[in-house]
């Protein structure tokens, strides 16, 4: 039966209670841990957000009434106690923080009792995420995700003031927008009042928080939740949280500077790590070359290197075929790694094919110097030797080779690169290695839309000195375009806008927009462009990733309180469901069957 506080009020949190209260009375309040009933004795484990604190409850203390309400108790069941703090009477627990003290009760109150939960609310829990994730509100309750929120929130109070403190205001912008795809799929909602009318869900609030520059803003920021509708990962979510800024009279080092500060501030607080500035910067073709990434992991070295020039005249045809189509090869030194045993070379080479590599060669150097090579028999002793020395390799060393079109090398590489570093746990979750990559392509060229399509997003600008390129070689055009990458994790990413109105027809029109087109989608931007527009750039956070990244989880699912799977639903309330035919009607949408 489900007592009521009635006046009693608490005191403290559960490690709240210290030795120094040894001797004073206490009221707590929490979740039953557990119970273990010793006979004429109970110990219980009362547990809260803060920890965890040991109750005792004997009849001499309590009364016999409240004895026998504390033999009923089981996990989970919420409690108020009134009690002497005590110096533990056992062994002092150094593992928990009021290890050395407990609580003698006089008083209990059952304010619920609690069914058996589903699984055990535990640090570490090893319950299918599934599971999990249908009571998600019982696995809040676990120290693990009780830790990511509070740290959560603390990232969140902390950028406000420390944005605050350098000029920006807070601003909201709007979440039903108009619909404006270019880059992922839009979340739509319809509109009851202008039936077949939709407004989307806001990607980012990119637009709008340009027009605030135009509107004298001068520094914007936001927490600011975004929408996609695409394929999710580990590192994806349908629905996700944005730190966002943007700068007025500002270039990509007033964006860099300002948020070097915050992340210096940010990663100090939280996790006690001293980030040396300036971040370093690397361009966005030196990370390809090295890492085969544009978001390196510089937790390791493993870099790549171009071979192509070496064996473009030698005697394999897979390596010569690659430089006569225009594409490289290039290989990767796994050192020490050349006693590895054939299988787990097929497995690299499985792997490597699921980057879309034809193959991958290898030539593993044993420790007499001999080699063990996939390709072997298309080269001379010299030749090889040539290879293995331009990739400085030595005696147990294992080289990996990809012969390919440029794009396809480097996603094998990058990949196998990272395959590599996790097989022999050379990621550490504590170390954090920053990177500024710069010089983005302004344009990338989709073979789906047969069209170029932004790299960044439409409104990003073009290097100065690569504007004539614009026409001639548009590919080759870089952007002022920067991201910030956290042990090859995409943290962030922004870019200093074109505020020209001639530049931004052009790049509508490289795009494949027609000026009506341009003007349908994006008349309202490129009507402001008209009424005076301070040069701006800006930058968002993934607020998921950054957290994720911060508490070493391995998905945004572990930082985020509801967080919805694979297929975008939400495991505890089910959505997206089916609704009622009247909110259909009211819509004026009909349900057609889906074509296979
Ligand atoms: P961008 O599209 O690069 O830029 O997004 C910025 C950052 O948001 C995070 N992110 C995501 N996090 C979780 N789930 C997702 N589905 C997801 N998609 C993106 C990433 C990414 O770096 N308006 C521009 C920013 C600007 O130019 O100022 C923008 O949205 O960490
Ligand atoms: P093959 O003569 O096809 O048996 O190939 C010889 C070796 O080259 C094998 O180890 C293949 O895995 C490898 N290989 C095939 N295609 C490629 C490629 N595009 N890049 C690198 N290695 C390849």
């Amino acid at each position: 039966m489900a007592e009521a506080m009635l006046g009693l009020k608490r005191t403290h949190r559960c490690t709240e209670v210290t030795a120094a209260q040894i001797g004073g009375t206490v009221t707590v309040m929490g979740w039953v841990q557990k119970s273990r009933n010793k006979g004429g004795i109970i110990f219980v484990d009362l547990r809260d957000r803060s920890g965890i604190l040991q109750l005792i409850f004997e009849e001499k203390d309590c009364g016999p009434e409240n004895f026998a309400k504390a033999e009923k108790l089981r996990s989970e069941f919420v409690i108020a106690v009134v009690g002497r703090v005590e110096a533990r009477s056992g062994a002092v627990n150094e593992n928990l923080a009021t290890g050395a003290i407990e609580i003698r009760a006089e008083q209990l109150r059952i304010l619920s009792e609690s069914e058996v939960p589903p699984f055990p609310i535990e640090e570490n829990s090893r319950t299918k995420e599934e599971l999990r994730l249908k009571y998600r509100f019982l696995d809040i309750r676990r120290p693990d995700i009780q830790r990511n929120l509070m740290l959560r929130s603390k990232v969140a109070t902390m950028t406000r003031a420390i944005l605050a403190d350098q000029g920006f205001w807070e601003i909201e912008t709007p979440t039903l927008i108009k619909s404006t795809p270019e880059g992922a799929r839009d979340y739509l909602v319809p509109s009851r009042v202008h039936p077949g009318s939709f407004y989307a869900l806001p990607q980012s609030p990119q637009l709008f928080k340009q027009l605030l520059m135009c509107s004298g803003c001068d520094r914007y920021f936001q927490l600011a939740r975004c929408y996609r509708d695409e394929d999710l990962r580990a590192d994806r979510q349908p629905e996700f949280t944005q730190i966002d800024m943007e700068m007025s009279f500002a270039d990509v080092d007033d964006v860099i500077g300002v948020n070097e500060v915050l992340l210096q501030k940010l990663f100090k607080e939280v996790c006690n790590f001293d980030l040396q500035l300036p971040i370093p910067r690397m361009t966005w073709r030196e990370a390809m070359d090295r890492f085969g990434s544009d978001k390196p992991d510089l937790r390791f070295g493993m870099e790549l290197k171009n071979v192509t020039e070496l064996v473009k005249g030698c005697g394999f045809g897979v390596f010569t075929g690659a430089v006569e189509n225009g594409g490289s090869v290039r290989g990767i030194n796994a050192q020490g790694q050349g006693a590895m045993p054939r299988k787990k070379i097929d497995a690299l080479v499985d792997f490597a094919k699921g980057f879309g590599a034809k193959g991958l060669a290898y030539l593993a150097i044993q420790e007499d110097g001999s080699y063990k090579c996939s390709f072997a028999k298309f080269m001379t002793e010299e030749e090889l030797k040539a290879l293995a020395d331009a990739m400085d390799g030595k005696p147990g060393d294992l080289l990996l080779f990809a012969a390919d079109k440029d794009k396809v090398v480097f996603d094998v590489l990058g990949n196998l690169r990272l395959e590599l570093a996790k097989q022999q746990d050379l990621l550490k979750k504590d170390d954090f290695k920053f990177l500024w990559v710069t010089e983005f392509p302004l344009l990338e060229y989709s073979e789906e839309e047969n069209r170029y399509v932004a790299m960044h997003h439409p409104f990003t600008m073009p290097m100065d000195e690569d504007l004539p390129l614009i026409d001639t070689n548009p590919g080759a055009v870089r952007a002022k375009a920067y991201d910030i990458v956290l042990n090859g994790t995409e943290m962030g990413g922004g870019s200093v806008r074109i505020h020209q109105a001639d530049i931004q027809a052009k790049m509508f029109e490289v795009l494949g927009f027609t000026p009506e087109q341009a003007n349908q989608q994006f008349g309202f931007l490129l009507e402001a462009f008209k009424y005076g527009v301070p040069p701006h750039a800006g930058l968002a956070y993934g607020f998921d990733r950054m957290i994720m990244l911060m508490v070493g989880a391995d998905s945004i699912r572990d930082v985020i309180a509801f967080p919805k799977v694979k297929d975008a639903s939400c495991m505890m309330t089910e959505a997206p469901t089916p609704v009622a035919p009247k909110q259909l009607e009211e819509l004026c949408i009909k349900i057609s069957e889906k074509e296979e």
